[in-house]
């Protein structure tokens, strides 16, 4: 029997893969500091939990609503309202399981086989696959220098078969928070050009330095060709609950996602649409308590890698990642991870895997702890000067590179 043409085309998740990958390893007892990791170590918000436990404790745990529970979408109106200033009622909401299948409902209605869907360079491991399973071209765009795509190069990937143009702001994996001017352009010229702009705003909220990720919303004139992706996963750490939601004033769009849902996954948990509502309607200083506390790991990660010879550093303004330039001791980033995992046990993510070789991605959602003991090793093991022995914990590591 053979597989599907469609299901060849599609590679294994490589953040999932280093997730399982190295919880097998600290299984077996070896010493693993990740940071490889895709999400926020703090505990759910108490809201969230008592919200789910009331749920389960009426014994009525059935289908919910196709598209999301009444209550939670006047919650996620609110949070709209709140964070983009943008006035929208429930026919203007999908809450979905996850911001991915938000944004796979999102792809599935707005992309026919052979249109073209562009994004910015390095880009979240999923999106190419997310397009190609769609039946659209994925169209990478990567900045001519630096990390950061300009609206210019954006403009000038378009074709006459570009649909969609897509961002995260700020972005996995460089934590780039893409501007006021950046935001005002590609709203302009995509209303204009009658594309589709999908901006993916999962980590808005985990921004530093007094930044704020600007609301696409604020630079339309009639905003109807943007759909806007958000969460709960990263914001209020609630990644294992798997509700995401997708906001756009085009109230067609939404419905049509919601067919899409209707016929793939029917609806999403009842429990953990509770938790969600939990968290969105609860006390918000867990969002601020967070922030600051990815702030100060990433400030403390600055420190760590300032230590190291020729690295070139982008400083994140966002998001809880660091993707670091290692060209100057590998260009091969697929290499330069497996001999870090392998030699000193630290996972990190390769940048191949968002469109750039070279860098690596660093978390910084780790524990302080676990960053300064993760550089400590990276440090040893790409020094060379460095002396022949690190002690991690009982074992002592003997260089033979
Ligand atoms: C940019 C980006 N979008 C979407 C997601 C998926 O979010 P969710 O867990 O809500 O599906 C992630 C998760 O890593 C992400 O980094």
């Amino acid at each position: 029997m053979k597989l599907s043409e469609l299901s060849k085309l599609i590679g294994e998740s490589p953040t999932l893969n280093l997730n399982a990958k190295t919880a097998a390893l600290k299984k077996e007892g070896k010493p693993i500091v990740h940071l490889g990791g895709g999400e926020p170590e703090s505990p759910a918000p108490l809201s969230a939990v008592e919200a789910i436990i009331k749920k389960a404790q009426t014994r009525q745990i059935k289908y919910s609503p196709t598209t999301g529970g009444v209550e939670l979408k006047k919650a996620v109106c609110a949070y709209t309202k709140q964070n983009y200033g943008l006035d929208i009622g429930n026919a203007n909401v999908i809450v979905s399981t996850g911001a991915k299948q938000a944004i796979y409902n999102f792809l599935l209605c707005a992309v026919n086989p052979g249109d073209e869907v562009i994004f910015p360079v390095p880009y979240w491991v999923s999106y190419p696959d997310m397009i190609t399973l769609v039946g659209g071209v994925p169209v990478p765009v990567k900045a001519a220098s630096g990390i950061e795509v300009s609206f210019e190069e954006i403009a000038k990937a378009v074709t006459p078969k570009t649909k969609v143009i897509m961002f995260n702001n700020p972005g996995n994996p460089a934590g780039i928070v893409y501007g006021a001017d950046f935001v005002k352009k590609l709203v302009e010229f995509c209303e204009q050009k009658g594309i589709y702009l999908m901006t993916d705003d999962i980590y808005h909220q985990l921004v530093f330095d007094g930044v704020k990720t600007p609301s696409p919303f604020a630079y339309a004139k009639n905003p109807d060709n943007i759909v806007a992706i958000n969460g709960v996963s990263k914001v209020y750490g609630l990644t294992g609950l798997r509700i995401g939601w997708a906001v756009s004033t085009n109230k067609e769009m939404i419905a049509a996602m919601g067919r899409m849902q209707a016929q793939t996954t029917s609806c999403n948990s009842d429990v953990t649409e509770a938790g969600a509502l939990g968290a969105l309607v609860g006390p918000q200083d867990c969002v601020e308590e967070l922030r600051k506390t990815l702030e100060s790991n990433r400030n403390a990660l600055i420190e760590e890698l300032r230590k190291i010879e020729g690295l070139n550093l982008t400083i994140p303004k966002g998001t809880f990642y660091f993707f670091v330039d290692f060209s100057y001791y590998n260009k091969d980033s697929n290499a330069l991870a497996a001999f870090l995992l392998e030699k000193v046990m630290v996972a990190t993510v390769p940048g191949a895997s968002f469109g750039l070789d070279g860098y690596l991605r660093i978390s910084y959602c780790a524990s302080k702890e676990n960053i300064f003991e993760g550089m400590r090793r990276i440090q040893w093991a790409l020094d060379k000067k460095a002396t022949g022995e690190l002690k991690i914990g009982e074992t002592i590591i003997k260089k033979d590179w």
